[in-house]
């Protein structure tokens, strides 16, 4: 009988992660999580939180070995880090989502539980595909690159049982961000006109679609990218003009 999953979560210390994070111990996962700052808010019992800095690999490979040692092989792992400092964004983006995602799954595919469901979710998003003016080159290069990389490695690992793949939110409300979009009326009005299913998306509803690809309901899906945007990417520009113009 195998006992409680084991699952990773880089970049869980603050925003969808960190939602994630909960939403996995209430599933009854023992969770392990890597962020360079302690959480705001204390995490609850049952997450683990180790602080490394993911653009040194050095300290990344040894926080890796140590807490696979402290709780063992793994059965899920998510990165959802993405590059929010200051320097060079092009080079930050890269090595903070590319680099740093490639050099922990190098490292942990053979520490997952043989035999077990096994799985990786690469949080990527929706401007791998299209372009978000509010971002700069590298985070959509870096973003294409993950949806890559995931198709890579499904391919790759599937036959040691590990799935790999994408999840690629819109935008979504998330405690840090709450107030400032519900309290702008112009915004919500638009969300309303433009997003289909008629408003933002939330992190809990994030979180909820990487548990279903995590999960064994998802033993036989790999490689995919699960784009959760409200329907906001299937609409035309003639259609987006209009609901605009009202
Ligand atoms: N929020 C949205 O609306 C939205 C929309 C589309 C896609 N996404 C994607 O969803 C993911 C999560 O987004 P979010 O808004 O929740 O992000 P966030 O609030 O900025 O959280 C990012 C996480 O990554 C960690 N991190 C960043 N750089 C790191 C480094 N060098 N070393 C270690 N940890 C590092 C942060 O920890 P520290 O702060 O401690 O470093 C934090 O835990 C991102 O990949 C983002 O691109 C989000």
């Amino acid at each position: 009988m195998p006992g409680k999953p084991h699952s990773l979560i880089v970049g869980g210390t603050r925003g969808i992660g960190r939602v994630l994070a909960e939403h996995f111990v209430k599933a009854g996962h023992r969770v392990s999580v890597i962020g360079r700052r302690s959480p705001e808010k204390k995490f609850p019992r049952g997450i683990r939180f180790w602080p490394a800095d993911l653009l040194d690999a050095a300290k990344l490979r040894q926080t890796l070995t140590a807490l696979i040692k402290r709780d063992g092989r793994l059965n899920s792992l998510i990165c959802l880090q993405r590059f929010k400092s200051e320097g060079d964004q092009w080079e930050g983006e890269i090595a903070t989502s590319l680099t740093a995602t490639r050099q922990i799954i190098e490292q942990l595919s053979s520490q997952f539980v043989p035999g077990e469901n096994n799985s990786i979710v690469l949080v990527s998003s929706a401007a791998s595909n299209v372009i978000a003016s509010e971002q700069g080159p590298g985070y959509h290069v870096a973003k294409a690159g993950l949806n890559q990389m995931a198709r890579y490695y499904a391919v790759v690992l599937g036959p040691q049982g590990i799935r790999v793949n994408v999840v690629s939110p819109g935008t979504v409300l998330k405690p840090e961000n709450r107030d400032f979009y519900l309290g702008n009326e112009k915004l919500q009005r638009l969300f309303k006109k433009t997003v289909p299913l008629g408003r933002m998306g939330t992190a809990a509803e994030i979180a909820e679609v990487i548990d279903f690809l995590s999960s064994a309901k998802a033993s036989f899906i790999t490689g995919q990218t699960l784009l959760v945007d409200g329907g906001v990417n299937l609409l035309s520009t003639e259609t987006l003009a209009r609901s605009l113009a009202g």
